[in-house]
């Protein structure tokens, strides 16, 4: 019997790795991929489009949190910066929840920082740190064009025949955002009037 001769280098090969390996996109953003799910093309192609449009804003309304759990200043440093980073992991989920819905309609989700500064219509904030008020303003308006168009968007999918998509905006989303509205909200009260002495 002959024994086979192993050619070490061959063998090495297969173990190294592939790197820098450059192809096509095997889908264009933008384009979509019919699966069964018995809904029509027409219906999922404007869901993915508003689902990414909400996606942009709900990701930049999480960094927004993050931004301010690390700046946050002032007699209330401990609990905002508590609460901001508790919304920013609610805003998280949410973030995966409607990018993995976008795939399953067979959509492109966004997905990185340059694409979604280019599609969000929350206003971009300045780098440096701000007073805990004007933080909080910032978070309420995002929260607020979050949830007019979540409204809006949720609406469409029922008409369109996407109960899913309906019902992640408005058991998810819209519940969510209202809820930490409502927690940040409560936050800018006037303090009552300091009695004289
Ligand atoms: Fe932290």
């Amino acid at each position: 019997m002959t024994k086979k001769t192993i050619d070490a280098d061959a063998i090495l090969n297969r173990a190294k790795p592939l790197v820098h390996q450059q192809a096509h996109e095997i889908q264009p953003y933008g384009h979509l991929v019919k699966l069964p799910i018995a809904l029509a093309e027409q219906s999922c192609k404007e869901s993915v489009d508003n689902l990414n449009q909400l996606l942009a804003d709900t990701m930049t309304l999480r960094d927004l949190y993050k931004k301010h759990h690390w700046q946050v200043a002032g007699p209330t440093f401990y609990q905002l910066h508590l609460l901001f980073d508790k919304h920013y992991e609610q805003q998280n989920e949410l973030v995966d929840a409607i990018a993995e819905r976008i795939q399953l309609l067979g959509g492109v989700s966004l997905a990185m920082a340059h694409d979604v500064a280019e599609t969000t219509l929350i206003p971009r904030p300045p780098k440096g740190r701000e007073e805990a008020p004007v933080q909080i303003s910032r978070l309420l308006h995002a929260h607020e064009i979050v949830l007019k168009e979540a409204r809006t968007m949720a609406r469409l999918a029922a008409k369109l025949g996407d109960d899913g998509t309906n019902d992640l905006i408005v058991s998810d989303v819209i519940r969510s955002n209202e809820l930490q509205v409502w927690f940040v909200a409560e936050h800018v009260v006037d303090a009552p009037p300091s009695r004289a002495l």
